[in-house]
């Protein structure tokens, strides 16, 4: 018989089902065994099946957060509406398989993310394309591929207004703005202008769409990201009134109808006890709200709605799971406890300090009363995956599960120290799948060029 966590310090399993709210995966359990579950299937299992490291993706939880923001749209807003999945936080073919399944278009941000969402089904009028700096080539191929392109400035507009030609039908387009939020995860201000590579200056807002309203462009609306893994709501709430202003100008001073809103992404998710982020109902409520009266205030009609969550998608629903290898106890400093992976397969805590929860998989129910430090196996310093936390006793080969992996882990994994890129699984009602094939050393050289007069 399984059991739903009971004391695990990190378990959050608690009376709100909100995917970004939660440590662990939906369907984590104890068994009887006093392991730990995804998917009804044992995590200890798991990794002697696909080996280890291993990245282990929870259907479930991935699905709830689609239909969470999908269904939410539908409740708390009157006009269409269209969730897109930002795949910059983990895209592949499975993950965006599934995001399209549950109604999601994808949002992707080069050729390669572009080329993964067809490949995986996605159909072209739900793709978007983002960038500051798209080539050619990546712009070619989107406009080929019926895909909408958010342009980011006037470089790629003046591109866009010349590939119109040769593709004889106007490009479809919406246009990315900074709009003067500026967020932080608990606090934000308004600014005219914002230090950032990203969208239009609203200070150029009236000349460019001047330039659009005279070009071949089809733009269709307007976007903007203010940032990621915010807590707060007021300023996805604030984001509707300050966008309202450019619809109007389109319409009233360059007769565009414009007649799409993309509010972007940048719900929080919960990586340790203290990130308390608002439910994904709560902020589609807010951001739903906060246009509807943005728009009714100023008579214009409700745009179609969109936005792109990434990391409040996806990034609950993914465990790490790493095999415990050596130790080291400096007297009266700490103990250092290392796994065979690290920055090369999580590079946030090393690239932005971030912090996450582990649990020993094998060891579920054991008193976590050991403060250690749980070090990576690369050649750096810095490769510290969880600085001072409590573990219970560890043995060589135990397995150890870090929460909350899900978003920009895969995505942003490197082969640092020529580690094999890891694999990983999708785990529903007690079946598992591999979704990522592990790397080979063959793959590590397979671009590798040894021209002939190295040979010897
Ligand atoms: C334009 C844009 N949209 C969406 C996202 C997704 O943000 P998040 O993963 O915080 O939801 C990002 C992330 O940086 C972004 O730059």
């Amino acid at each position: 018989m399984t059991t739903v966590l009971p004391n695990l310090p990190l378990s959050t399993l608690t009376e709100t089902r909100s995917p970004n709210q939660q440590l662990l995966p939906l369907t984590a359990k104890i068994n009887d065994a006093d392991r730990l579950e995804i998917g009804g299937c044992d995590v200890v299992e798991l990794v002697k099946q696909y080996g280890s490291p291993l990245y282990i993706v929870d259907e479930v939880t991935l699905r709830t957060a689609c239909q969470q923001y999908r269904d939410a749209f539908k409740h708390y807003y009157k006009g269409a509406s269209q969730v897109l999945y930002a795949s910059k936080a983990w895209n592949c073919l499975a993950i965006c398989a599934i995001a399209a399944s549950e109604g999601l278009g994808i949002d992707v941000v080069s050729g390669g993310e572009l080329y993964t969402a067809i490949k995986a089904g996605v159909k072209p009028e739900l793709l978007y394309l983002h960038g500051n700096n798209k080539s050619l080539d990546e712009l070619e191929y989107a406009l080929n591929a019926g895909c909408t392109v958010v342009a980011d400035n006037w470089w790629e507009l003046h591109t866009l207004n010349r590939l119109a030609t040769d593709f004889g039908i106007p490009p479809q387009i919406m246009l990315r703005i900074t709009p003067g939020i500026e967020c932080h995860t608990h606090e934000y201000i308004r600014t005219g202008h914002l230090d950032s590579k990203f969208g239009f200056d609203p200070n150029d807002i009236d000349a460019v769409l001047e330039f659009v309203a005279k070009s071949q462009l089809n733009c269709i609306g307007l976007h903007a990201h203010i940032g990621s893994q915010i807590f707060e709501l007021q300023p996805h709430k604030d984001i509707g009134q300050v966008m309202v202003q450019w619809f109007k100008s389109a319409r009233n001073e360059y007769g565009l109808h414009l007649t799409e809103l993309n509010i972007g992404g940048g719900l929080g998710i919960r990586y340790t006890e203290s990130d308390d982020p608002p439910t994904i109902e709560a902020w589609v409520q807010a951001v739903c709200d906060g246009v509807t009266a943005a728009f009714e205030s100023h008579g214009l009609p409700l745009p179609k709605l969109l936005c792109e969550p990434g990391r409040s998608l996806v990034g609950t629903s993914c465990i790490t799971a790493y095999t415990i290898g050596s130790s080291k106890t400096v007297p009266g400093v700490r103990t250092y406890i290392c796994v065979d992976g690290g920055m090369s397969d999580n590079p946030r805590p090393i690239t932005y300090q971030a912090q996450y929860r582990a649990v020993v998989a094998n060891r579920m129910t054991a008193n976590a009363d050991l403060l250690v430090t749980v070090a990576g196996k690369h050649c750096e310093s810095g490769d510290i995956l969880l600085k001072d936390i409590y573990l219970p006793q560890t043995e060589p080969g135990d397995v150890l599960v870090v929460s909350a992996t899900g978003a920009y882990n895969y995505s942003m994994a490197s082969n640092y120290n020529r580690l094999p890129k890891i694999a990983a699984v999708l785990v529903q009602d007690r079946e598992a799948n591999l979704i990522l094939k592990r790397e080979t050393y063959q793959d590590l050289i397979r671009q590798d060029c040894l021209p002939s007069r190295l040979k010897f």
